[in-house]
């Protein structure tokens, strides 16, 4: 999940087809209201339709936040609808959904001081989210001191990764996500992964058979509360839900079990560096250069909106201002790969996505004008790597 936000967005930019699209689509699924006054209206929830553990629109599988969400309407006697709207963008997100009012709640926001500002409101925290060191029952990990002479995958950019960082006795082998960190740990690559919990524990439950035991930790960036957000005109709604939270604690506990999920006690690790104390936690994506960059158009677009959108958007996988060690996903390389083919290859790629190997289609999620920007941006770094 990023937490990343696209600072400084005209108002332009964000009624882009992202949101036309979305509009259209909870305008034609919204169901036919043949109002009666005291008609009872359904709790309507934002998830992300592919971000299991938490969401998915499987209705075998829900997912935690949309369980919670169920479980929390049904204590308030309403129904859940449920708004689909992909969480790439995290603040932006928010903006468009629970802001836009497309719903009522988003189950599982950090509850972090300054999240979005007075914006937007909180229930009691619902839960904790952070990260875990996994790794073989029988190894002994209570402490950083147990890591030492380990090889320990780390998530690119995480908080684990800046925490180890000074730390030359561990061997760090960077993922660039918990399911990479899961299947380095599966292949023997490493004895020990710190990645994002959450993720972590569902792949050991889901696909490895609850084989790794897994250790919560906590510190700054390392472990924050979630709680369930509301639009602030929503404070009587959240009282409500307040009112009913005590209330469902012991099935709340049952559905982190369910997904394997950990909720429970952390072991506590020394103060991580200078960037992993900011106060919002440093998640995999957090974008932190501010190096300036030159704005004059570059294949036609606008290079300061498109590394906005950039950083904000695909430097969760591609890394912060393209800077990417891994060669296979490193956008500096494009000119060198492909030559003349550079755009049309860009367009294609980015329209189409390569769904099979992890990328995204973005044609439904931004318009050409935006994805133009980008591509004057990436103009910028070509050959920067070399
Ligand atoms: C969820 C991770 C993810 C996000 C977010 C993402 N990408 Fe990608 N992207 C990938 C992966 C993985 C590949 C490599 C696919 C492959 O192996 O062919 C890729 C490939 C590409 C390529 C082709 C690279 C090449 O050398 O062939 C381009 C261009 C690209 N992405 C642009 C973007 C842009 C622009 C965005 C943001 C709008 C974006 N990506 C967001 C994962 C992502």
């Amino acid at each position: 999940m990023t937490r990343n936000e696209v600072r400084n967005c005209s108002r332009h930019a964000l009624l882009g087809k992202a949101i036309r699209a979305l509009l259209l689509s909870t305008m034609l699924a919204a169901p036919v209201v043949s109002a009666g006054a005291d008609e009872i209206k359904p709790l309507r929830l934002c998830a992300d339709p592919t971000n299991l553990p938490f969401s998915s629109d499987d209705p075998g599988k829900p997912g935690l936040y949309l369980e919670i969400g169920q479980a929390v309407a049904q204590k308030l006697g309403r129904p859940v609808s449920t708004t689909w709207y992909k969480s790439y963008f995290g603040k932006r997100t928010v903006r468009e959904t629970l802001l836009s009012k497309q719903c009522d709640a988003m189950v599982g926001l950090p509850l972090v001081d300054d999240f979005m500002g007075p914006a937007v409101i909180f229930s009691k925290p619902i839960a904790h989210e952070g990260y875990a060191l996994i790794g073989a029952k029988d190894r002994k990990l209570t402490g950083i001191d147990d890591l030492r002479g380990l090889r320990v995958a780390v998530q690119y950019q995480s908080t684990p990764q800046n925490l180890l960082a000074l730390r030359d006795e561990i061997r760090k082998v960077t993922v660039l996500s918990p399911d990479e960190g899961m299947t380095a740990l599966e292949q023997g690559k490493v004895d020990v992964a710190f990645i994002w919990a959450p993720v972590a524990g569902w792949l050991n439950k889901t696909a490895y058979n609850d084989k790794y035991q897994l250790v919560p930790t906590e510190g700054a960036g390392l472990l924050w509360e979630t709680a369930i957000g509301f639009a602030k005109a929503s404070g009587a709604l959240r009282d409500e839900v307040d009112g009913v939270l005590p209330s469902l604690q012991s099935d709340i506990s049952a559905l982190f079990a369910k997904y394997g999920v950990p909720n429970g006690a952390a072991i506590k690790f020394g103060q991580a560096n200078q960037a992993a104390q900011a106060k919002e936690p440093v998640t995999v994506g957090q974008v932190t250069s501010d190096k300036p960059v030159q704005t004059a158009a570059a294949g036609g677009g606008d290079v300061k909106a498109g590394r906005e959108l950039f950083n904000g958007t695909c430097a969760h996988c591609h890394g912060p201002d393209a800077v990417q060690a891994e060669r296979k996903i490193d956008l500096r390389l494009l000119k060198k790969r492909y030559a003349d083919d550079m755009e049309s290859t860009y367009w294609k790629t980015v329209h189409d996505g390569r769904p099979a190997k992890g990328m995204p289609a973005w044609k439904d999620v931004y318009s050409d004008d935006e994805l133009k920007n980008v591509y004057s941006y990436l103009l910028t770094v070509q050959g920067a790597s070399d």
